[in-house]
């Protein structure tokens, strides 16, 4: 095995296929392993990516694995495989098909990648972290989901668009399960350090806390067939980033609760400092009684798709 850092990431379809390509232009890691359903695909993928890595001049390699074992030794498993919605589809719907597909995906992380964090991003997002931190047995710090760095990138967008300035300063904040019931939150959001509140009305601010609910079925339903992957992808990279480069820095990631906010054995998005080790802290904010409520019936409506999966023998432990 060369040197270098190595991303396998598992899913070849629009969402994986933007991550790696993300990574080999940004020359993240040395190693990105594409693992596909269909090789030929993966493989196709993997050469145009290296190709456009020599155009940017970066050092990147990707590569297409023909067995998992190919995934061996990465520091990081990225997993985007399952499908995704469409239109008149909430995340929610995807539950058992997906649950299935990324099990047999932990599985293989378990066995050839042990030692890897892995960053999931299959919806219905919350309840696929759960499923691979169960399949793999891993610790909760290695097991990290996807979504607060995208749904605080859309609200970041709302307010952009609605102030028309401040674009790159915005610093939105959006807790919760990544679902029709997030919680996005105008207290902890600023543009250059100026409170959202100081800026825009409450019923400005209500607006754009509802075009952020909906943000992901806004593209769905322009894109009819799948979701959005340009900035979920970017939003992935970031947090490969960070763990690559062991940053410590803060961003809203699910993670498997554990007497954080009130919650245990349950996986929800909070403000997680990311590091080599994955999540190095969960980071407790003072939330409001109002937002404590909504953060429960978050939490609440993953956990109820969590008990049906438990309902069908979905775990065998
Ligand atoms: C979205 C999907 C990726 O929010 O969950 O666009």
């Amino acid at each position: 095995m060369a040197k270098g850092k190595k991303v396998t990431v598992i899913g070849t379809g629009n969402f994986g296929s933007t991550v790696a390509f993300i990574m080999a232009m940004n020359g993240t890691c040395h190693h990105v392993v594409l693992r596909g359903r269909n090789y030929d695909v993966a493989k196709g993928k993997a050469l145009d990516m290296s190709q456009a890595a020599n155009a940017a001049r970066q050092h990147t390699i990707v590569k297409a694995a023909k067995t998992p074992a190919d995934m061996a030794d990465s520091d990081v498993v990225v997993i985007t495989a399952g499908a995704p919605r469409t239109p008149g589809m909430s995340r929610d719907d995807l539950l058992t098909m997906n649950a299935e597909i990324v099990k047999n995906y932990a599985r293989e992380i378990k066995e050839h990648a042990p030692n890897a964090v892995v960053v999931v991003v299959s919806n219905p997002l919350d309840v696929m972290t759960y499923v691979v931190l169960k399949e793999t047995g891993f610790p909760r710090e290695r097991v990290l989901g996807m979504a607060g760095i995208l749904d605080a990138a859309r609200m970041a967008h709302f307010i952009y668009e609605k102030l028309e300035y401040g674009a790159g300063q915005i610093r939105a904040t959006v807790m919760g399960g990544h679902g029709d019931t997030m919680v996005p939150l105008p207290k902890f959001t600023t543009v250059a350090g100026v409170p959202i509140e100081d800026l825009l009305d409450s019923e400005e601010i209500g607006e754009i806390v509802k075009k952020t609910r909906n943000g992901g079925a806004q593209i769905v339903n322009l894109l009819g067939d799948g979701s959005a992957y340009y900035a979920p992808a970017k939003s992935t990279t970031v947090m490969v980033d960070a763990i690559l480069k062991d940053t410590n820095q803060i961003h809203s990631c699910a993670i498997m609760l554990q007497d954080d906010y009130g919650y245990s054995d349950i996986v929800s998005g909070v403000p997680v400092m990311i590091g080599a080790g994955g999540a190095e802290q969960v980071i407790m904010m003072a939330l409001k009684p109002l937002q404590q409520r909504r953060f429960k019936d978050s939490v609440a409506s993953v956990q109820e798709m969590v008990d049906k999966l438990y309902d069908l023998k979905f775990f065998d432990n």
